[in-house]
């Protein structure tokens, strides 16, 4: 992945990300789809145009994490002002990188949940504005569903049936990919979610927001055995997850320590957590492949980009014999390229939604609605 990269005055970073291949054909060939993808169902706003599901032509993302670093953790308020400021200016971008107009699109394509509701109907409304104003069809996509398909961007030969591993700020899932667009979830958070859970042991460490990145870094330097933190199991469920009662032995090592004044070494804390949630990650994911018999291994959303969950899962992976796919870093954190890459399916299966599409803050994965009689 090529990625340029400008911080903005208002501190935002604005980025333009391309495959390294630079296979994309100029043309269009009869029976393309490109589709107009929109995402801001957090702290990201981005746009891309995307042809075929698994050809990005453009990928703009501008990231307004420096703006919430502050307050240690997403400002829904902020997030929401920042994406109707950011918006137009990422969809022209995506449509002048990808040398298109809005009149080149087959389709337009939005995350309408889950996520923080302000944030989601900012690009919600840009993309019913832009379907009516054009005469376009358009696709609502699940955020989820998005993070899964980023798998098919560099991975040209990846087919359902996979096993998928989705772990982001907001959802551990372990899912069953049967088809393109249909989910079954075989294990899930009963509490915290794994990216949440990098979040707030962070913040407990003292390495601050966002946790999973700066985890990870601090990580390397550490000893993963310098403390042995607990892996919960759960019976009767053995492919669900629980990181409350890790996220409380870290909790309760620091107050001993701050009670006995002895000083914590955060580097050792942060492997030793890390290495916790990684084993149980890859662990569940392994062993559903093998139980499920699937040959073939997805991980996706941002704890994804986790340094060694990636590495732990090449190794497990090839002593399995299963294939292993990771999008890259950049493409497991959130953008509108893995929105397009679902978007293409949903839009091959006849799936269009009217102007009544609405922002969904909890919309579930798997059984969800989906609307064939809009636009
Ligand atoms: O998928 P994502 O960008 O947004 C959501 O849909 O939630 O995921 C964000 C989450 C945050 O909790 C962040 O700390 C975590 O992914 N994350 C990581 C890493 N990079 C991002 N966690 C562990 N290691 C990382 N390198
Ligand atoms: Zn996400």
């Amino acid at each position: 992945m090529k990625i340029d990269k400008n911080v903005e005055n208002d501190g935002v970073i604005f980025m333009s990300i391309k495959e390294n291949n630079e296979e994309a054909s100029d043309t269009a060939h009869e029976g393309d789809v490109t589709i107009l993808a929109i995402e801001s169902s957090c702290d990201e706003t981005a746009a891309a145009v995307v042809r075929n599901g698994r050809e990005v032509l453009s990928n703009i993302i501008s990231s307004q994490i420096a703006l919430h670093t502050v307050y240690g953790g997403v400002v829904p308020e902020i997030a929401s002002r920042k994406h109707v400021e950011k918006i137009n200016g990422c969809i022209r971008a995506a449509l002048s990188e990808a040398g298109l107009t809005l009149d080149d699109m087959d389709a337009i394509a939005v995350t309408y949940g889950p996520g923080l509701v302000g944030a989601l109907l900012v690009g919600v409304s840009a993309a019913k504005a832009i379907s009516f104003a054009k005469n376009k069809p358009l696709i609502g996509v699940h955020h989820i569903e998005g993070h899964i398909s980023a798998n098919f961007i560099e991975n040209k030969d990846l087919e359902p049936p996979f096993v998928c591993l989705v772990v982001s700020g907001g959802h551990s899932h372990l899912v069953v990919v049967k088809d393109y667009g249909e989910y079954e979830i075989i294990g899930q958070t009963r509490d915290d979610a794994a990216g949440e859970a990098f979040d707030k042991v962070a913040r407990a460490i003292g390495l601050g927001y966002p946790g999973g990145p700066k985890i990870d870094k601090a990580a390397r330097e550490g000893n993963p055995d310098a403390f042995s933190f607990p892996q919960a199991k759960i019976d009767g469920a053995e492919y669900d997850f629980s990181f409350s009662g890790l996220k409380s032995a870290v909790l309760n090592l620091i107050n001993q320590a701050k009670m006995q004044g002895q000083e914590l070494n955060q580097a050792d804390v942060a492997a030793s957590f890390q290495k916790a949630v990684v084993e149980v990650l890859a662990t569940h994911a392994i062993n559903a492949c093998k139980e499920y018999g699937y040959d073939k291994l997805a991980i996706a959303g941002g704890v994804a980009s986790n340094t060694s969950l990636r590495e732990f899962l090449e190794k497990e992976c090839a002593a399995n014999g299963i294939s292993f796919y990771r999008p890259s870093p950049v493409l497991c954190t959130d953008n509108a390229a893995m929105i397009g890459a679902a978007a293409y399916y949903e839009y091959k299966k006849g799936v269009r939604f009217d102007l009544d599409m609405n922002a969904v803050p909890n919309l579930p994965l798997g059984d969800r609605e989906r609307r064939f009689h809009g636009r």
